[in-house]
């Protein structure tokens, strides 16, 4: 299916993105001290529910040989960056940094987004890479428009990130969406000499996605074949909305959330 959606199409994603964007928001507000991971995917689930929308990462598979994905919600806490599936046993805790990753499937079509929470008092430099991370995102967003390289969002993420020392992961990346919950063309977070020549076109919808740690950049996955965290353990932070490109910019799918944490 086309990668450029039409104004139709565009519509529809937009009316599924304000729907997204208050399942995430309640999942920020509930993701508190005490909260299971379950309980929080529960929230998130039935709030689309109640709009119509349906989870689009439940029962996914990213390769063909992957586990169908267990939940709505990734949450993924601390040295995790992404994929973390909600389980009952998992508690929030003082302190937690917790990434939580959603996309809902609405009138035939995906949108995906994230957000990072802080829960209670956490460390100064774990405050600052989450905050800038979701600036590094905002800058980002500033370089879409028809006619602009894709490899122009992985140098503005890269070049703002630069002067902190962040680890920005390498091998994820952000992606087309809309018909599929992954779709061409691949979005580095990172300046990459090997990024290949894509060119923004009015109509395209973009999932953008830095994914950053306080340590190394290299990740591995968990035995639970979905989770991937930092090798090095520091603590990792991802934001994410969902744009469509425009002939002079870009129209928010996915309006940040309004939970106001940070
Ligand atoms: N937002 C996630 C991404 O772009 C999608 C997760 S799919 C899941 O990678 F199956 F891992 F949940
Ligand atoms: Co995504």
């Amino acid at each position: 299916m086309s990668l450029i959606k039409t104004p139709k199409e565009i519509e529809s994603l937009k009316r599924g993105g304000v729907i997204l964007s208050t399942a995430l928001s309640d999942a920020m507000r509930a993701c508190v001290v005490g909260a299971s991971t379950e309980d929080i995917d529960r929230i998130a689930r039935e709030s689309m529910e109640r709009a119509g929308a349906k989870p689009s990462f439940l029962g996914y598979r990213i390769d063909p040989s992957d586990p169908a994905y267990p939940s709505t919600l990734c949450i993924s806490i601390n040295d995790e960056v992404v994929h973390a599936p909600a389980t009952p046993a998992r508690i929030i805790k003082e302190g937690d940094v917790v990434g939580l990753d959603i996309g809902a499937w609405f009138e035939g079509l995906t949108t995906d987004m994230a957000a990072t929470v802080m829960v209670g008092e956490v460390k100064p430099e774990e405050k600052e890479l989450v905050l800038e991370t979701r600036r590094a995102l905002e800058k980002a967003l500033t370089v879409v428009r028809n006619g602009a390289y894709i490899a122009e969002i992985g140098a503005a993420i890269g070049d703002y990130l630069e002067p902190f020392g962040f680890g920005i992961v390498r091998d994820l990346v952000g992606h087309g969406v809309g018909h599929a919950v992954h779709e061409e063309p691949q979005i580095p977070n990172f300046r990459d000499p090997r990024a290949p020549k894509v060119i923004m076109q009015t109509g395209m919808v973009l999932a953008i996605e830095p994914m950053v740690a306080l340590g190394s950049w290299k990740i591995y996955q968990k035995n639970d074949g979905w989770t991937l965290a930092m090798r090095d353990g520091s603590t990792a932070a991802h934001w994410e909305v969902t744009v469509a490109v425009t002939d002079d910019g870009y129209d928010l799918i996915t309006p940040w959330p309004d939970a106001s944490n940070p």
